[in-house]
C-alpha cells in the first residue's frame, strides 16, 4: 500500500450553493423558472450540516451568498439576511472551518434580472454595490472570496442554449454577459484589494480536458486548440493580474473528432451520464500551472445515488491531483461537490451529488459510506492507495 501525502495545511472540504440547498429563495430569478421549494432546508438546518462537516473532519467549506435574500428590492439591504450569513460564517469559524464565499453562483435577484442582468454594462454597478457591502460586513470572517462561479457555463446556458434563466438564444447577449462578468470581476477585485491588500480573491472556473480523437489528425488537433483557448483560457487570460488564486471546477473530458465532440468512450458514467475520467484533472491542472497562482479544486464530484462509484471517484481524482502536486503544480485544497444532495438546477432533485443523502420528504440527513472514506483522508491528510 502506498501512502500519498498532501501538502501541509491542505484544505479538505465540500461545496454548495445557496439556491441549491437553502430553500425559500423566492426572490431569485430562478424561482420563476425552476422553483426549488425548501430544497434541503439548509436555511434552517445549517447547524446540523456544519456539525457534519466537522464530524467528517473537513476543515473548509465553500458556499454562496444569495444576493436576492440580501437585497430583495433594489437598494434595500435586509438586515436580517445580513445577520443570517454572519451567523453562517460565525458557525463555521466556531468549528474551525475555513470559509470560501461565492458572490454569484448562477442566481440573481428578480429586480436585477428584470433590468437585463449582466447583459448591460451599467448594471455592473448594482453587483459591485452588493459585493462591497458583503465585503464590509464579512471581511473578517471570509478566508477566500469567489466573485463568479463558472461564467461561461452561466452565459451559455442562459443566453445560447435557452435552458437557464432568462432562456435566450442570442450570441450577442452571450458575449456581452461574458464581457460584463470580466469587467465586474476586475472592478470588485480592485475594490477589495484597495481596502485589504491581503484579501484572497479567485474565480470558480470550469475547465475541461480536451484531447484529439486522433493525434495525427490536424483538424482534430486544431479544434482541440480552439476549444482549449475558448473554454479554458479565454476568461482566465482576461483576468490575469486580477486573481489571487484559481478555483477549478473539474467535471468533463471531451475527445474531439472534427467537427464533433465524442464523449464517454470508456463508458464509465455517473447517474446523469457524465463520463468519469479522473486523469483529466491532472492534465487540466498542468495546463493551469503557467498562471503561476495557487489552485484550489473548488468543485469535483458526481451524481451517484447508490454510492457505488463515489469512493473510487474520489480516490482516483485525488491520486491525479497528488501527481500534479508532485510535478510542482501548486494545489492547496479540494472541495468535493457536494456536501449534500441538492437541487441540480434544471435537472431538479433527481441527481444525487451528496456525500450526505437527503430525504426530501423529511429533510433528514444520512451520510453515505463514501463520506466516511473521504473523512479519513481529510483527517490524515493522505491518500492510501
Ligand atoms: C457545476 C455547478 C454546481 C453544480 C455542479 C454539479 O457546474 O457550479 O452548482 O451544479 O456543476
Amino acid at each position: 500500500m502506498a501512502v500519498l501525502r498532501f501538502p501541509e495545511n491542505f484544505l479538505w472540504g465540500t461545496a454548495t450553493s445557496a439556491y441549491q440547498v437553502e430553500g425559500g429563495n423566492i426572490y431569485s430569478d430562478w424561482n420563476d423558472y425552476y422553483p426549488a421549494g425548501i430544497a434541503c432546508d439548509h436555511y434552517h438546518k445549517y447547524q446540523e450540516d456544519f456539525d457534519w462537516i466537522a464530524k467528517l473532519n473537513q476543515n473548509a467549506y465553500r458556499f454562496s451568498i444569495e444576493w436576492a435574500r440580501i437585497e430583495k428590492k433594489e437598494g434595500e439591504f435586509n438586515s436580517r439576511a445580513i445577520d443570517y450569513y454572519r451567523e453562517i460564517l460565525l458557525s463555521l469559524k466556531n468549528r474551525n472551518i475555513k470559509t470560501m464565499a461565492t458572490l454569484f453562483h448562477f442566481t440573481l435577484p428578480k429586480w436585477f434580472a428584470k433590468m437585463g442582468g449582466f447583459t448591460k454594462k451599467k448594471n455592473i454597478f448594482y453587483f459591485q454595490r452588493f459585493a462591497q457591502r458583503m465585503f464590509a460586513e464579512y471581511r473578517e470572517l471570509v478566508d477566500f472570496w469567489i466573485i463568479v462561479n463558472e461564467p461561461q457555463v452561466y452565459a451559455a446556458q442562459g443566453y445560447l442554449l435557452k435552458i437557464w434563466p432568462p432562456k435566450k438564444r442570442n450570441p450577442i447577449l452571450y458575449l456581452k454577459v461574458l464581457r460584463n462578468l470580466i469587467l465586474a470581476h476586475k472592478v470588485i477585485y480592485k475594490n477589495f484589494h484597495q481596502k485589504d491588500p491581503q484579501v484572497r480573491i479567485g474565480i470558480a472556473k470550469n475547465n475541461q480536458f480536451f484531447e484529439p480523437h486522433s493525434s495525427r489528425c490536424t483538424f482534430d488537433k486544431l479544434t482541440v486548440k480552439i476549444a482549449n483557448w475558448w473554454q479554458n483560457h479565454y476568461f482566465l487570460n482576461k483576468l490575469r493580474n486580477h486573481l489571487d488564486f484559481i478555483g477549478l471546477n473539474y467535471y468533463f473530458h471531451n475527445k474531439i473528432k472534427f467537427p464533433f465532440f465524442i464523449k464517454n468512450e470508456n463508458k464509465i458514467v455517473s447517474d446523469i451520464g457524465w463520463e468519469i475520467y479522473p486523469k483529466g484533472i491532472y492534465y487540466v491542472l498542468k495546463d493551469l500551472k503557467n498562471y503561476g497562482l495557487p489552485i484550489y479544486i473548488t468543485e469535483n464530484g458526481l451524481a451517484d445515488k447508490d454510492d457505488s462509484l463515489r469512493e473510487r471517484f474520489i480516490r482516483d481524482h485525488l491520486y491525479w491531483i497528488w501527481k500534479a502536486i508532485q510535478e510542482k503544480v501548486d494545489v492547496r485544497g479540494y472541495f468535493y461537490w457536494s456536501l449534500l444532495d441538492n437541487f441540480e438546477w434544471e435537472k431538479g432533485f433527481e441527481p444525487r451529488f451528496g456525500l450526505i443523502e437527503v430525504d426530501y420528504k423529511t429533510s433528514e440527513r444520512k451520510p453515505r459510506k463514501s463520506a466516511f472514506y473521504y473523512a479519513q483522508i481529510c483527517k490524515t491528510n493522505h491518500l492510501a492507495t
